[in-house]
């Protein structure tokens, strides 16, 4: 069940984060804050009896962009970050958003992959942007493109 994160959900996030993220995870009070934004939405995966993954979105007028994207290491490959970011890309879409822009690092082939998948394109890098030593890649999706 995909479901929106509302202010209990807070603990789980910043667990699952700190597990998949360690010294990068967004702590406990950055968690709650992005949960309070009025731009961001984050989404939760439950199927799994526990929190899955999540996705988090931040909208501002006609674009929007993935703040964070994690799914427990136990149940990966199972579609859970797919059904996270069709989802995502739906409600982003039906808030106006034209376009949806996140970072990756070059390194991270998963998201890569993940991305590429659902049409996201490469539109540019950020050198150095990963603890000085690993560049961002930027990309894209076309909102009027994307599958749901
Ligand atoms: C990246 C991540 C979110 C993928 O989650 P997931 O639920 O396992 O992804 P899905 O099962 O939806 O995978 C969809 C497709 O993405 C690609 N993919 C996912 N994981 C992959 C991997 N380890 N290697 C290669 N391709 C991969 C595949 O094309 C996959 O389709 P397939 O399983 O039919 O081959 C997960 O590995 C994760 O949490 N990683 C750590 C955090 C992270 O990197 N977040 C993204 C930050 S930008």
């Amino acid at each position: 069940m995909i479901r929106r994160a509302q202010a209990a959900d807070v603990s789980a996030i910043a667990d699952l984060e700190r597990r998949v993220f360690g010294s990068r995870a967004w702590s406990f009070r950055l968690v709650a804050e992005e949960l309070a934004h009025p731009a961001a939405v984050v989404l939760l995966d439950e199927t799994h009896d526990g929190l899955a993954g999540y996705v988090g979105l931040r909208i501002a007028a006609d674009s929007a962009e993935v703040s964070t994207l994690a799914v427990h290491p136990d149940l990966r490959r199972a579609g859970i970050a797919t059904a996270l970011l069709a989802a995502g890309e739906i409600l982003v879409r039906a808030r106006g958003a034209e376009h949806l822009h996140l970072e990756v690092a070059e390194g991270n082939e998963a998201a890569r992959a993940l991305y590429r998948g659902r049409g996201y394109r490469e539109v540019g890098r950020r050198h150095g942007y990963y603890d000085r030593s690993e560049d961002a890649l930027l990309m894209t999706l076309d909102l009027g493109a994307t599958n749901g």
